[in-house]
């Protein structure tokens, strides 16, 4: 689907017309490509606070790219605030982010890392690492140019190690449309797993739109997907099965004989499982007044009920999910603001990030994480069909003034997914361009 709007505007006379007129005008955003370094441009790493061991960690793990010019353009600026004690030293914090924004360049990042405040030492330090939040969120809404800015809560005791491929992920083109959000990493307990190229995959939903660039993104990084669609849709699910080098399973993930099926296609031609990503889901909008039965029992039924059967034959005694094993599911930031003819779909996706917290630290017992991700507007079928005047307010009510593409959902399902990234999980990631929705 076109954003006719953004086009225009990257088009030589859209522009200079736009910003004559002083209308918003969308970056085009800086998305990941093989082989293109993983920052564009130098980083700068700072402290704020006694304690520099994230920001050592950090500039060790970046090496070559990590030093920056004085005073040059940036590609991303990281500060390691886990040492905050006192608000005092919250200014140290304002000081570099304040220089850094003004270096930024395109879809450049800006990172925060620091101690989770409620394990910290009093309520003073409390204070500040929450106040962090603010200032992170309320930048966010600052930058220009495709640019972001996250926050990072490490444990205070987790290995610097634990939260590497976070880092990684929030300082690339990967996260393109990830903007104004807050990750915890816990002492990973969950780590582990085969490697990214021997795993298999099964997504939910992979014959077009979200689900089928998930496939895409998660065969790039070398595991086989099991690609799950409606019989309706068989066509389009061989194509994707046959891009991404998987298998294609026609499978109503409603119908009661649906675990099974897909446990024994798992056993049967694969061996097990490593990464469950429920993505299929359905709409059926009305206003509540007028909200009939058939349309609540759908929704409920593909959104939630399907994922919750799915996940107790997957995680059972004897069921194929391996241990390092990752699920994550797909709910909206309809899930967390509700949304005016949405009861149906916004029930069954808060309902899904319930279920994934009280999920997590039992799977956690089996070294696997269970995570969400909200999407905002993303440009699919699914958003195509709203009406216009929907359609472009969605589109338009984020800090990037722009909607997200498939391919931004299916990177951090990919980042959610890798082996390293054990110490994220009961939790629910936006990928939304920071949308005013839920926010
Ligand atoms: N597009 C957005 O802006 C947006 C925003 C927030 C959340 N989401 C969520 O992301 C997910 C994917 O959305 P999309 O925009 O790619 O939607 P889409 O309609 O393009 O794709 C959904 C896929 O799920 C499949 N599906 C539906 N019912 C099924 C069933 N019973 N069994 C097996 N497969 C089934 C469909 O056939 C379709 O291929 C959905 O869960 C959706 O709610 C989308």
């Amino acid at each position: 689907m076109t954003d006719w709007y953004a086009r225009m505007l990257n088009a030589p006379v859209g522009g200079p017309l736009a910003r004559r007129l002083g209308l918003p005008r969308p970056a085009e955003l800086r998305r990941h490509h093989p082989g293109q370094p993983l920052v564009d441009g130098p980083v700068l790493i700072g402290a704020a606070g006694p304690s520099r061991r994230l920001a050592d960690h950090v500039q060790a793990l970046l090496e070559p790219d990590a030093t920056a010019d004085p005073g040059g353009r940036l590609g991303a600026a990281v500060l390691d605030a886990t040492g905050l004690a006192e608000l005092a030293e919250l200014g140290a914090a304002m000081e570099f982010l304040r220089t850094c924004v003004r270096r930024l360049g395109p879809s450049g990042r800006l990172l925060v890392l620091a101690g989770p405040p409620e394990r910290a030492d009093g309520v003073e330090a409390a204070a500040a690492r929450q106040a962090l939040e603010g200032l992170v969120r309320s930048v966010a809404k600052e930058l220009r140019d495709g640019a972001t800015a996250n926050l990072v809560l490490v444990a205070d005791d987790a290995d610097p190690r634990a939260g590497d491929s976070t880092v990684r992920f929030l300082l690339s083109a990967r996260s393109a449309y990830v903007d104004g959000q807050v990750i915890r990493i816990d002492p990973a307990r969950t780590d582990g797993g085969p490697p990214p190229a021997g795993r298999v995959a099964v997504v939910t939903g992979a014959a077009r739109g979200i689900g089928a660039a998930t496939a895409e993104v998660l065969a790039r990084d070398g595991a086989t997907v099991v690609c799950v669609d409606l019989p309706a849709h068989g066509e389009a699910l061989a194509a994707t099965a046959n891009r991404t080098g998987g298998t294609a399973l026609q499978l109503d993930i409603t119908t009661p004989d649906a675990p099974a099926r897909l446990v024994s296609h798992l056993r049967e031609r694969h061996g097990g499982l490593d990464v469950v990503v429920h993505n299929a889901g359905v709409n059926r909008d009305k206003l509540l007044a007028n909200m009939d039965a058939e349309r609540w029992d759908t929704v409920l039924a593909v959104n939630l009920r399907a994922q919750l059967d799915l996940n107790a034959a997957l995680l059972s005694d004897h069921g194929p999910l391996r241990p390092g094993g990752r699920i994550v599911s797909v709910s909206s930031t309809t899930g967390i603001a509700g949304n005016r003819g949405q009861t149906n779909y916004a029930a069954s996706k808060a309902g899904i990030i319930g279920m994934v917290r009280a999920l997590a630290p039992s799977a956690a017992e089996r070294s696997v994480t269970v995570n969400a991700v909200a999407p905002g507007f993303i440009e699919t079928e699914m958003t195509g069909a709203m009406p216009l005047a929907t359609r472009e307010a969605g589109r338009r009510i984020n800090s990037l003034r722009q909607g997200g593409l498939p391919v931004d959902v299916a990177e951090t399902i990919a980042w959610l997914a890798e082996p390293g990234t054990g110490g994220v999980t009961g939790q629910v990631v936006r990928v939304c361009g920071q949308s005013m929705l839920g926010a």
